[in-house]
């Protein structure tokens, strides 16, 4: 079925089914591949998109209820973005799987708030999970962007902040292999 998507400012058309996730059509569809796929039930951000300027979870997030918006991924921040530049600067990246999502959400919250707190950022990004436990770089970043001042990075922990959060997300991962090998046998779409 087709459909028509406003992604980062250009109308695509796409053949899909109304019930098809954003991440799917954004990935396969359009190549699209900034977005990641991580767990699939929206527990880890990683392919957090912008839908009329607020963080949304693509892989949860069927086609059908985007008629009429507009959806921006990491390919519409144009790669100078100041959250781009400093994530660069602070060189924040380890593997990166989480990055794009990290800096989709980081770029919601600065819409909304010029001058976030520590508080204000740990709100807005604790959906989003690294698993190379960047979480101080990160926080770093959004600051430099926020005032264009270098921020000192405190040295990351040696383990990950939340030993609770990273249980959850193992098991969501666990449970989103399954989906994905009931997606590839066609159980799923
Ligand atoms: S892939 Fe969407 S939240 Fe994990
Ligand atoms: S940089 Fe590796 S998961 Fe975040």
């Amino acid at each position: 079925m087709a459909a028509s998507l406003d992604v980062n400012g250009k109308t695509m058309s796409v053949e899909a089914d109304p019930d098809t996730p954003l991440l799917w059509v954004l990935r396969d569809e359009l190549g699209l591949t900034g977005t990641k796929f991580g767990c699939g039930l929206a527990q880890c951000g990683a392919c957090t998109v912008h839908v009329n300027g607020d963080p949304v979870r693509s892989c949860v997030t069927p086609i059908a209820a985007l008629s009429g918006a507009k959806i921006t991924t990491i390919e519409g921040l144009g790669g100078a973005h100041p959250l781009q530049q400093a994530w660069v600067k602070l060189d924040v990246p380890q593997c990166g799987y989480c990055q794009s999502g990290q800096i989709m959400s980081a770029a919601a919250l600065l819409e909304a708030n010029k001058k976030p707190t520590d508080e204000d950022i740990d709100a807005a990004m604790g959906g989003n999970i690294c698993r190379c436990g960047a979480y101080q770089r990160i926080r770093a970043a959004i600051k430099q962007a926020a005032t264009g001042q270098a921020i000192p990075v405190v040295a990351a922990p040696a383990v990950v902040a939340d030993p609770a959060k990273e249980a959850d997300i193992d098991e969501a991962i666990s449970a989103a292999s399954g989906a994905t090998s009931r997606i590839q046998r066609g159980e799923v779409r």
